[in-house]
């Protein structure tokens, strides 16, 4: 049984998921495992319950909305993110990535007349989540030892991102193709390859970048064969795919996001590496041996939308998943990056159900990449934060504000909102007064016919900790700090979840 003396002051029963978790646990690991739990703060505790898993699906319309949906608001905004951190026989997994994809559909209808908000929440019916892909995930060996762990790779969860375009609807896993999701229902349509153009794994990353004057979208995945390189990918805006070029890495490593400008698609590769030959031999798991190799060094890598002669600068290790938003300056090149300085990352969110993070936290920073190659680095804030994102007609343009989550109190989990001024280097940060509850990511809705660029509105979703019961959140992204102007408050929890997108409505 659990040692329920690791949390005098909070019941673990109201946490079932992670009580059977650490049930799980041996030896070692659970000892471990509980005290990280013992060291946390009672609020700190109650918001791991973001992370119980939500197995049942729903479909109704929302009854509880606080405050004034606004007027103009109306759409979708679509969630991803793992449901549940178990596979099909019912086993507790290790990793943050290796839970099954869970959409949720927020579609919101503002205004006097008929205002209200629809939830639905439905499972991507991928082949791990009907059981037809084994036991062998990212961060969770197959009962059995090397010899059922052999040459095995992650199954594809489609849990980390969810697009549209050009009416087609995605739920994205960075190594492997996209599945199609129907934007009503939810249901699975299927894995799309794209007549082929998606070779190899398929991999296509979950953070496509967007054009905003040609509305084509550009994406890219990672290759191992025959030798590790970025496939990168533009889809114009009638949804036709095509390879548009292949560069190489400096190593296997793990590329989870890139950025665009309107001259180049820029990415920053950092020395997240896993040990190979263990993962081929079945001596443990590819998210147990990913190790962060500052030897190794990083490399920006300028790819030039005209077809131009690929540009690569090597840097000193930068560690990082998310790319904000970048741009031209003259010859320059601007990105700003989510950095970390301790590798105990990669370890924390491989033991995610019972790590807190604040042993790593991040810094917002710019790097301004000069016509002769120099790499200028400036931090814009080093309030650790994660999960940017900004207006989307300024995709790849100069930009004044960005938009991400924030920790003000909690340790695991995001419990704020905040809206940088990259122009006077303030920020705006709305916090949940109720301890435990944290946010999503925040997602930048424009007013229609807008012109200021915080013309619009920030969606989150708050899990409300005390209740284990979620809200949608409508935040002013002129100011955030005002406080939610509506919230539409579901009857149950959504998982914290990683990637949204907004969906306007169309008129
Ligand atoms: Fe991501």
């Amino acid at each position: 049984m659990t040692d329920m003396s690791v949390a005098p002051s909070v019941d673990l029963a109201s946490l079932p998921s992670l009580r059977r978790y650490l049930d799980h646990l041996s030896g070692d690991e659970r000892r471990s495992a509980l005290g990280r739990l013992a060291a946390l703060s009672p609020e700190d505790l109650l918001s791991f319950g973001a992370s119980e898993p939500q197995l049942v699906e729903h479909d109704y319309r929302v009854d509880d909305i606080t405050g004034t949906l606004p007027d103009g608001l109306a759409g979708t905004l679509y969630r991803n993110g793992p449901g549940r951190w178990q596979d099909h026989t019912g086993r507790p997994l290790h990793h943050l990535f290796d839970g099954d994809g869970m959409l949720s559909a927020f579609t919101i209808d503002g205004g006097a007349d008929g205002a209200g908000v629809r939830y639905r929440n439905r499972y991507v019916r991928t082949r791990h989540f009907q059981g037809r892909t084994g036991v062998t995930h990212m961060g969770t060996a197959a009962p059995g030892g090397w010899r059922a762990n052999i040459g095995r790779v992650p199954p594809n969860l489609a849990n980390t991102g969810v697009v549209e375009h050009a009416g087609h609807l995605y739920a994205l896993w960075e190594a492997g193709p996209p599945h199609e999701i129907d934007p009503d229902t939810l249901e699975t349509i299927g894995v799309r390859r794209f007549g082929g153009e998606l070779r190899w794994l398929g991999s296509f990353s979950a953070h496509p970048c967007f054009c905003p004057s040609s509305g084509a979208m550009f994406n890219f995945g990672v290759e191992l064969v025959p030798r590790p390189h970025l496939r990168i990918y533009h889809t114009d805006h009638t949804g036709r795919l095509r390879h548009f070029r292949s560069t190489p890495l400096p190593y296997p490593a793990m590329v989870h996001d890139f950025a665009l400008t309107e001259r180049y698609l820029v990415f920053l590769v950092s020395p997240i590496l896993p040990d190979a030959m263990a993962v081929l031999l079945g001596r443990a798991p590819i998210g147990d041996t990913l190790r962060y190799r500052p030897d190794k060094g990083s490399t920006f890598i300028l790819v030039p939308r005209d077809g131009g002669r690929i540009r690569r600068i090597d840097h000193a290790a930068i560690l990082q998943f998310h790319l904000s938003n970048a741009f031209d300056d003259g010859g320059d090149v601007v990105v700003d990056v989510i950095t970390y300085s301790d590798p105990c990352l990669l370890e924390r969110i491989a033991r995610f159900q019972t790590s807190p993070l604040d042993d790593a936290p991040s810094v917002f920073t710019r790097f301004r990449i000069t016509a002769s190659g120099r790499v200028l680095t400036e931090p814009l804030s080093d309030n650790s934060c994660e999960f940017p994102r900004h207006h989307p007609a300024y995709e790849g343009r100069p930009h004044r504000y960005a938009y991400y989550n924030t920790r003000t109190r909690l340790c695991a989990f995001y419990d704020s909102v905040t809206k940088l001024d990259l122009v006077d280097r303030t920020e705006r940060t709305y916090s949940s007064p109720e301890p435990g509850n944290s946010f999503c990511e925040p997602v930048f809705a424009p007013r229609l016919g807008a012109t200021a660029e915080d013309d619009g509105w920030l969606l989150t979703v708050e899990y409300r900790a005390a209740q284990q019961t979620s809200r949608l959140v409508v935040l002013d992204a002129a100011d955030p700090s005002r406080g939610p102007l509506a919230t539409a408050q579901l009857t149950s929890h959504l998982p914290q979840g990683f990637h949204g997108s907004f969906v306007a409505r169309r008129r």
